[in-house]
């Protein structure tokens, strides 16, 4: 397998005043072409600040990231970003921010419109195309994200905590849609999530993250595909990766209590 994703000794500090918060310390990773690799992480530990320098928004501060051989620089267009924070246009209908990407790339209105249509249906926002960001609650602007996400059929999609808005049976539904989309497709899914069952139901690869970044557990989920989302928790091997991920979970918030001290 061929590494879509190349993290080579990536840290990032922000300043905060006179003092230099360090919050990535030379972290390495790679992301194999096709696999759905799940991150996980206490709250603070560096998650989004990653995807944001793996989706070429914001630059390290030393070290690089390869996207396919080439330096990720800049957003590109292969690459799917579903960010943590929902970024709609509040002055587009839903429909017309799901469409967005679409018309930045030129695409006749008919198309647009399909596309974008479907996607509304599949995220479970159908009669709700015309409404405005201000009247969707957090889930649905979540969903409109997402759908505005895929519209373009991006090859690698990002996504950080897209379903941790949800109530549980949306959030079952999506996870299946979402394995369906990949399953069939060979495209490449980091996902991040603070939901142990959802990581584990989901990924390929289940990534504990620690202070500044640090990988404490990388661990492959080998339960068979396809998986049923809804039942895969009642598998004996389930609980003894959950109980696994916890302990590391663990190990990452001690860790960070340190450092805060
Ligand atoms: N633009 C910024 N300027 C200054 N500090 C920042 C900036 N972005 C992130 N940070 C700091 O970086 C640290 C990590 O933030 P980040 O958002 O990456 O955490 P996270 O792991 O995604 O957390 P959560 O699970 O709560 O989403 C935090 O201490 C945060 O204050
Ligand atoms: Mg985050």
């Amino acid at each position: 397998m061929t590494a879509v994703i190349r993290i080579e000794r990536v840290s990032k500090s922000f300043l905060h005043g006179q003092q230099e918060n360090t919050v990535l310390a030379d972290m390495s990773l790679e992301i194999q072409q096709g696999s759905f690799v799940v991150m996980v992480g206490p709250s603070g530990c560096g998650k989004s600040t990653l995807l944001n320098i793996v989706a070429g928004l914001l630059p390290a501060s030393s070290g690089r990231v390869f996207y396919k051989e080439s330096l990720m620089v800049a957003p590109r267009l292969e690459v799917g970003y579903l960010t943590q924070k929902d970024t709609l246009m509040p002055w587009r209908s839903v429909e017309r921010n799901v469409e967005l990407p679409l018309e930045i790339r030129g695409i006749d209105r008919v198309s647009r419109e399909r596309i974008a249509s479907d996607l509304i249906g599949k995220v479970g926002l159908k009669n709700y195309e015309k409404l405005y960001p201000r009247q969707l609650s957090g889930g649905m602007l979540r969903r409109a994200s997402l759908a505005r996400m895929l519209c373009t059929d991006p090859e690698t999609l990002l996504m950080d905590e897209p379903f941790g808005a949800l109530d549980a049976q949306l959030r079952l539904e999506l996870q299946g849609e979402l394995l369906r989309l990949w399953e069939a497709s060979g495209k490449t899914v980091l996902f991040v999530t603070h939901d142990i069952e959802e990581a584990i139901a989901l990924g390929d690869r289940v990534l504990v993250l620690g202070s500044g970044g640090q990988i404490i557990l990388d661990h492959t989920i080998d339960l068979p595909r396809p998986r049923d989302v809804g039942r895969i928790r009642f598998q004996p091997q389930f609980v003894e990766i959950h109980h696994l991920l916890w302990n590391a979970l663990m190990v990452a918030r001690s860790q960070q209590q340190e450092v805060a001290l």
